[in-house]
């Protein structure tokens, strides 16, 4: 008997990513598509929204992503002027394409963008990491998160507490999946590819002896506008760097937009110290690398949140909210906010050995992407079935 082939007529499921923190949620998900019994037909759509070759190609190349089938190269903008150039362009690509779903991933504008585009058409959309809050509407990522889920036809959860999110939001449980975590599976999966941490700062010009003592070093990632945006907040988040990095050395990876604003700013004085590394934005296997052997993280990411508590080293986060506590509950995830008093407290238990230790949530186990393939090729078939009949 042969195998089961994807039905006939059914178009590709379009898959979209735009931004650096979609890229290690679509490479596990292709990968599953590819070895999925019946193999399910993608079509890669790279919005563009992150252009540069740190942002985007680097990461491409480490994650194994083949080539997008489609750039739609809308580049930077305000939110709106983004949004916006994501979907007049992303309209033609409905067209020709005729996708069975439109597949989109965290909450990026292009993740808005995108399913707003495709639902208007009639195409269902599967979002994957949806029914994260945090609760906080200042956020831009919050809002693309509400408004995602709300369009969506099939929802994918990373954690126990977006089913209760979305329940509250009057989404029917019938659409919600739990599944785990895609971003896991792409850090499980390469492991043992990642980058030594010494050769990551001799790439950049650094002396790899800045990392190698015993005292060991940390890691700090800022980009969140409400971090970096203004430098009344900004400049004391570099001050309390600077007081942590004369205990650890720290390696702080900069986002374009942090670097350009610690420029405009006049504030690069603050973290001119040879105990600091400043490096630009890195590629997914030197982050992996550098955040294995670090001795702490400090962050505003949302990733970097779940990436250390999936290897078990002990997080900051400098934000006053989550939209991912299962992190917090479960993992090596400490909120501090930006009260330098609480950033500097929490930096000193964890040198003192008292960090968090934490243990790996439930599903996030390497095999998230293979279980969203699994569902999707299940239901979508259903889906239109009933469309057809309705
Ligand atoms: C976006 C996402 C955010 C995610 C972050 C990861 C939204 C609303 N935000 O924020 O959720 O955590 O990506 O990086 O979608 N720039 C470059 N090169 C690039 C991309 C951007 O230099 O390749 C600069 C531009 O000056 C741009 C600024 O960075 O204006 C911000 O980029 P943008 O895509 O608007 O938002 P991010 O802050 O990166």
């Amino acid at each position: 008997m042969s195998p089961p082939e994807w039905p006939a007529g059914l178009g590709p499921v379009v898959c979209v990513v735009g931004a650096r923190p979609n890229f290690m949620k679509m490479a596990p998900i292709l990968r599953a598509f590819a070895t999925n019994v019946p193999v399910i037909p993608a079509l890669l759509v790279h919005t563009g929204q992150h252009y540069d070759k740190d942002m985007s190609d680097k990461l491409f190349a480490d994650l194994r992503l083949p080539h997008p089938d489609i750039n739609l190269e809308v580049g930077s903008g305000s939110h709106a002027i983004q949004t916006a150039e994501v979907m007049r362009r992303f309209e033609p690509v409905i067209d020709a394409q005729r996708p069975s779903c439109v597949l989109v991933v965290g909450d990026v504008n292009s993740t808005l963008a995108c399913s707003l585009v495709a639902i208007k058409k009639g195409v269902p959309v599967v979002h994957v990491e949806a029914g994260l809050r945090s609760y906080d509407r200042r956020m831009p990522e919050e809002i693309n998160r509400i408004l995602t889920d709300q369009i969506a036809d099939r929802l994918y959860t990373t954690e126990r507490s977006a089913e209760v999110n979305l329940a509250r939001e009057g989404i029917d449980p019938g659409r919600v999946r739990f599944v785990g975590n895609v971003m896991i599976d792409s850090l499980l999966s390469n492991r043992e590819f990642a980058r030594q941490p010494a050769a990551t700062l001799a790439a950049d010009g650094f002396d790899p002896e800045l990392i190698a003592g015993p005292e060991g070093y940390g890691v700090v990632t800022l980009h969140r506008p409400s971090n970096v945006d203004n430098p009344e907040t900004l400049a004391p988040l570099l001050a309390v760097l600077d007081e942590i990095a004369r205990r650890l050395p720290l390696v702080f990876a900069l986002h374009p937009r942090t670097r350009a604003n610690i420029d405009r700013f006049g504030l690069g004085a603050m973290i001119d110290s040879s105990r600091i590394a400043l490096l630009p934005p890195q590629g997914y296997l030197e982050m992996l690398g550098l955040m294995s052997g670090a001795r702490i993280v400090l962050t505003d990411s949302g990733g970097l949140q779940e990436e250390t508590t999936a290897l078990g080293v002990p997080c900051l986060t400098l934000r006053e909210n989550t939209e991912r506590p299962i992190t917090v509950d479960q993992g090596t995830n400490t909120m501090v906010g930006r009260d330098t008093e609480a950033i500097r407290r929490e930096a000193a238990e964890i040198l003192a050995g008292r960090g968090k230790q934490g243990r790996v949530p439930e599903l996030w186990d390497g095999h998230a992407a293979e279980r969203i393939a699994s569902d999707l090729a299940d239901w979508l078939p259903g889906w239109h079935q009933s469309r057809k009949t309705a």
